[in-house]
């Protein structure tokens, strides 16, 4: 018997993740939990890596951290042979800590500060990718200075505009992201590039957008970018080294949802690519993906415990759990669904509509609809396809702790992030001298 996304039942009546009892985790790690199943990550990895460089031998795959990221999973995709997409100063200083190798790092920001730039440099990282003009004079300078030469691609605004909620459009002409095709920008950023001393420019990158099911954007974004690749080329023959075309794959959250194949994705990228390439004389440059919520997402459950079940005659049924908009934010950002099922008692028929509650002090509202079995207080409540994006934009709103993170492989679990504590909570708060107990204003 199986429950959403094939997560198996054992023969308890539990929902089982990597071969662990949810029940059992709940248990020992208390809840809210979040569990990650090793065995889904890296079956993501490797048909990533597989299926692309099946098809276009010169793939390079890397990890977008933004999606989850800690130091254990710094070494699980570096395992696999994925490179890794960091976003920040924060995930770029994570995945040093975690020795990921720096050779194989992109490092991605519309602004990024100094301190930023000057840590990939000291750290040697792959790739730098510039967003604006600005950014590449002060790099430029900044390497310069330091006597190095920043390897480098352009991040360029295709002027695709895709099928999701708005704010994780991010091809568009009208974009805080990437120097614009139409507007110019990209070429005047290309030729830049070719002049200024302490920079390599090795190609161009763009990242359309986030939970996309159509392939036609992404076949639509390699023709505009191989255009713009020969174009590039000619201002800069190193240019057309690197064609990075970001993430943005789509997963299944409900069951409604028919999200293509990482291989289905493949093969409409590689051929366009092909033949775009052919088309524009262009050789084959080194294909690169950063495929973030696709690699993690399906592998997250989050685990709840069931506080309050209200039922409204007439109306519906409340189920109030020990996590919400501080552990997953995405339901209130973007309107985003989820399945659930009641951990201790998976297989049974979901029979009951609910509307699932976090316990914050607003209506944070986890799921609006969802059938579940008879709820009662105490049941754990599992929420499927929470890996992505989930504890990397958790918060400690209301003063919530974050949860632990366990990562669960052939029945075995161990902890990956540890729990906040109430201690961790009031750690960075400072009383000023004039406000402390005791002192008597004059
Ligand atoms: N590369 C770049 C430059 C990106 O900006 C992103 C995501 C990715 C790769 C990975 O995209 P993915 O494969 O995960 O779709 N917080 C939002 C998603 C924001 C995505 C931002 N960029 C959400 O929860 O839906």
């Amino acid at each position: 018997m199986v429950e959403f996304d094939r997560f198996p039942v054992g023969g308890n009546g539990h929902l089982q993740i990597g071969g662990c009892d949810s029940v059992e985790l709940a248990r020992e790690f208390g809840t809210p939990l979040y569990v990650l199943d090793e065995a889904r990550v890296r079956t993501a990895c490797r048909q990533y890596r597989e299926e692309f460089q099946h098809r276009y031998a010169d793939t390079e795959v890397s990890y977008a951290g933004k999606a989850l990221l800690c130091q254990a999973l710094c070494a699980l995709v570096e395992s696999e042979g994925l490179g890794l997409d960091v976003a920040s100063e924060g995930e770029l200083h994570t995945a040093l800590g975690a020795s990921f190798a720096p050779g194989r790092i992109t490092a991605h920001g519309n602004y990024k500060r100094e301190a930023y730039l000057r840590r990939c440099l000291e750290a040697g990282v792959g790739h730098i990718v510039v967003d604006s003009l600005p950014e590449l004079t002060a790099l430029s300078a900044l390497a310069d200075d330091m006597g190095c030469e920043a390897a480098i691609l352009i991040r360029v605004a295709p002027g695709i505009k895709t099928q999701t909620h708005t704010f994780i459009q991010t091809g568009q002409e009208d974009s805080k992201f990437g120097l614009g095709i139409a507007s110019g920008d990209a070429l005047a950023a290309v030729r830049r590039a070719a002049e200024l001393p302490g920079l390599r420019l090795r190609g161009i990158h763009c990242h359309i957008g986030s939970q996309l099911f159509g392939l036609d954007s992404f076949r639509r974004t390699v023709e505009v970018m191989t255009e713009f690749l020969a174009e590039a080329r000619a201002a800069c023959p190193t240019a057309a080294e690197v064609l990075n075309l970001g993430g943005g794959l789509g997963i299944r959250y409900t069951h409604e949802d028919a999200p293509p194949t990482v291989a289905e994705l493949a093969a409409a990228i590689a051929k366009s690519l092909v033949a775009c390439l052919d088309q524009h004389g262009l050789g084959r440059p080194t294909l690169m993906l950063e495929p973030g919520r696709s690699i993690v997402g399906p592998a997250g459950v989050t685990l709840y415990t069931i506080g309050v079940v209200k039922e409204i005659p007439g109306v519906r049924t409340y189920v109030s759990v020990d996590g919400g908009l501080s552990d997953n934010p995405r339901p209130c950002m973007y309107g985003a669904e989820y399945e659930a099922t009641i951990a201790n008692k998976a297989g049974r028929p979901r029979q009951i509509p609910v509307r699932v509650s976090g316990s914050h002090c607003e209506t944070d509202t986890l799921i609006r609809d969802v059938p579940v079995q008879a709820p009662e207080q105490g049941d754990v409540l599992a929420v499927f396809a929470t890996g992505a994006y989930n504890y990397a934009m958790a918060s400690n709103y209301n003063r919530f702790p974050r949860p632990a993170m366990v990562l669960v492989h052939d029945g075995e679990a161990e902890v990956i992030v540890a729990r906040e504590t109430m201690e961790d909570l009031v750690r960075q708060d400072r009383i000023p001298a004039r406000l402390q107990r005791g002192h008597v204003p004059a």
